[in-house]
């Protein structure tokens, strides 16, 4: 798989899982993502660049190579009222997928938002299996009725308890929003990080004592300077410390954005959206190795994955 480029699934069709995450159920590799499989269209007087909402994109895999399409784990509705976050004039982004050990159901959040990114809710579905089919929940603000703009889940390895990563504050601050144990609700407990400093894309990883988190700047799909930060603890504490990418374009992360940061027999590796506005169907994805040295987090470019 060529790093920064579009990839075929098993069939030979474009894999459509952006803004995604990989993660492993039952021994098998599964990629969510949102599939943008539809023309691009220019909406509002920012004339931001979108595709009408498909859905959110499931593959399985054995080797992290070859993909199988599994289907639309969670559709898009055409017949939907044009303000339920399932119509197709809607923005579905960042899918994520969490397993609840306390009820066996498998649970999606993504970022439910209008066309105009003035709704910045979080929308929840819940699947008995991982490929789905996800069924809707709703869309909801967490405690404190924070936005919910770019999003990811967590899980604390440290002590089992999950967040609902978001920018918030459009797009000021970093909250962690505690979830449930059945993951479909909020306890309540919500940190705040990063203030003020319009981080977005959040991908986090723990290692040696440390949490670290990557993010990007605001910029819409123009790609910009990655940066990690790092904290003993989630609940406070975070610290911006530096660009981790080295190699060609590392100043604006080798053209791309972080989406998910997951794990394969103990080495981590960073997900990377390639956008294309003009064409979001043919946007592009790397997959690439994180490095530690000490307390210094590194992302060096690789043609392959
Ligand atoms: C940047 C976000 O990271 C993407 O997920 C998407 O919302 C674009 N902005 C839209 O401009």
């Amino acid at each position: 798989m060529k790093n920064g480029q579009c990839w075929l699934d098993d069939k030979g069709n474009l894999i459509q899982a952006h803004g995604g995450m990989i993660t492993q159920f039952n021994g098998k590799w599964y990629w969510f993502g949102e599939n943008k499989d539809a023309d691009n269209v220019r909406v509002g007087e920012k004339q931001l660049a979108r595709v009408d909402v498909v859905g959110v994109s499931c593959y399985t895999s054995d080797d992290l190579h070859t993909w199988h399409y599994e289907g639309l784990a969670l559709s898009a509705d055409k017949n939907a009222d044009p303000s339920s976050p399932l119509h197709p004039g809607r923005v579905m982004e960042r899918p994520k997928v969490i397993y609840s050990q306390k009820t066996g159901k498998y649970v999606m959040w993504f970022h439910a938002d209008s066309a105009d990114y003035t709704f910045a809710h979080a929308g929840c579905a819940v699947a008995d299996k991982p490929e789905g089919p996800y069924e809707f929940v709703g869309a909801f603000l967490p405690p404190e009725r924070r936005d919910v703009r770019d999003m990811t889940l967590y899980t604390d390895p440290q002590d089992g308890r999950a967040y609902l990563i978001h920018s918030g504050d459009w797009n000021k601050t970093l909250y962690f929003s505690e979830l449930s144990e059945e993951r479909t609700s909020f306890t309540g407990v919500v940190y705040a990080h990063l203030p003020n400093q319009e981080r977005e894309a959040p991908a986090m990883y723990y290692h040696d004592g440390l949490y670290y988190c990557v993010t990007s700047g605001c910029t819409g799909w123009a790609a910009n300077s990655a940066l990690y930060s790092t904290t003993r603890r989630l609940s406070s504490g975070m610290k911006l410390i530096d660009d981790p990418c080295e190699g060609p374009d590392a100043r604006n992360t080798f053209h791309g954005q972080s989406t998910y940061i997951f794990e394969a027999d103990g080495q981590p590796y960073l997900m990377i959206d390639h956008w294309k506005p003009q064409d979001l169907r043919h946007s592009g994805y790397s997959i690439l190795p994180i490095e530690f040295d000490g307390d210094r987090m590194t992302v060096r470019w690789a043609d392959e994955f």
